[in-house]
């Protein structure tokens, strides 16, 4: 018998499973033998960060002997002027990651029910089991939020609910008039939490901008990060905007120093350099484009994506192709993984790596049959 078995953790923990990420270049380097890799995997931004980002923390490098500034007032400050909400609407997380578990945290209490897509960003359900509360899902309608099913699902213990917009990993938006008339609809006592983390990629105009409704819906909490089309990903800096009285609650449970320096320090670089951001939506766009008709070419659909990844519909298991894919050295997500067995997930990448992956992606469907 372990010595522990005696110290059981809680019961919502017992049934978790642990994060699996994205697989990482040097795990697949080390495993194969091979040379040249390429991760699609993770949704990150493939033309890395913009310079004066790489400055300021260089700049900020001689300052990491001294904590941070807690909150982050700098940075929300930065963030509530270019956004053009209060600073007082702002908080900084270590990740948008964190301010996922800081929501639950705060909010969530046993037996609370919270609504989400079935298949969407899956740190929502597991913050949500890890303090307790009930999560239902429903199914999405083609890759896309049932907003309308969502409506029917609320009931007494409903506490909160997740739309994410773009949804990962599906890459489609719900239509601005829709999601308007859902936030009118969602009652003023259900937390409505919408996540932006790939706002930047949107290219579609019917794509609504949540932000104005925030002053006339204290329920709404919209979150973005600096992890994806401002390339700091491994700095780990989200932020959401939210009335101030929900900032005030998520404060009191986030550690005191949630976000470091240097990553402080980057991010409020990076909101200086719109021509970096403007030039990555644009290759964004161009590279999306590129994946979706070469994959309808052979014959495959993908899910309309205004995110910076596609999700590919197989004939076939996702695992498999994704084995495929990793011995010619591409690193891509099985949908098995993320709750659709017969899709992959692949991120855009630069020129050269989406050729790469149609041209492993060939061979694969040949090979994995
Ligand atoms: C929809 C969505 N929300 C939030 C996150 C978390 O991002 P981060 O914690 O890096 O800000 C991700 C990361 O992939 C995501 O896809």
């Amino acid at each position: 018998m372990n010595l522990l078995d005696k110290i059981p953790t809680r019961k919502e923990i017992e049934s978790l499973g642990v994060y699996v990420p994205g697989k990482p270049i040097e795990e697949v380097k080390r495993e194969l033998g091979l040379e040249k890799i390429y991760k699609l995997a993770s949704n990150e931004n493939p033309f890395g960060f913009s310079d004066l980002a790489r400055d300021a923390m260089i700049r900020e490098v001689n300052t990491t002997n001294s904590y941070p500034e807690g909150t982050a007032p700098v940075l929300a400050e930065k963030i509530a002027l270019h956004l053009g909400v209060a600073k007082e609407s702002v908080i900084v997380g270590n990740g948008s990651d964190e301010l996922i578990r800081l929501l639950s945290r705060a909010y969530i209490r046993p037996e609370d029910e919270v609504i989400m897509a079935d298949v969407t960003f899956p740190r929502y359900e597991t913050n949500i089991q890890i303090e307790g509360g009930k999560v239902v899902t429903v199914p999405l309608v083609d890759g896309v939020h049932d907003l309308s099913g969502m409506l029917e699902a609320i009931n007494d213990q409903t506490r909160m609910i997740f739309v994410c917009n773009p949804n990962n990993p599906t890459g489609t938006i719900v239509g601005r008039v829709a999601l308007s008339e859902f936030i009118e609809k969602v009652p003023p006592h259900i937390l409505l939490v919408v996540d932006e983390a790939y706002y930047e990629y949107v290219t579609d105009e019917d794509y609504l901008q949540t932000l104005p409704m925030l002053e006339d819906h204290p329920n709404l909490i919209i979150l973005r990060t600096f992890s994806k089309i401002y390339g700091l990903a491994a700095l780990r800096v989200g932020y959401g905007m939210m009335h101030p009285s929900i900032v005030k609650e998520l404060m009191k449970v986030k550690e005191p120093f949630n976000t470091n320096r240097i990553a402080q320090a980057a991010a409020c670089a990076s909101l200086d350099d719109a021509g970096f951001v403007e030039d990555c939506k644009q290759k964004n766009a161009e590279g999306r484009t590129y994946l979706a008709e070469e994959v309808a070419r052979l014959g495959y659909s993908s899910f309309p994506s205004q995110g910076n990844f596609i999700m590919i519909q197989l004939d076939r298991s996702g695992d498999e192709v994704f084995q495929a894919l990793l011995k010619q050295g591409i690193i891509v997500r099985s949908g098995g993984l993320l709750g659709y067995p017969q899709t992959i997930r692949v991120s855009v990448g630069t020129p050269e790596e989406n050729q790469a992956f149609i041209q492993a992606f060939k061979e694969a469907m040949v090979t994995s049959q």
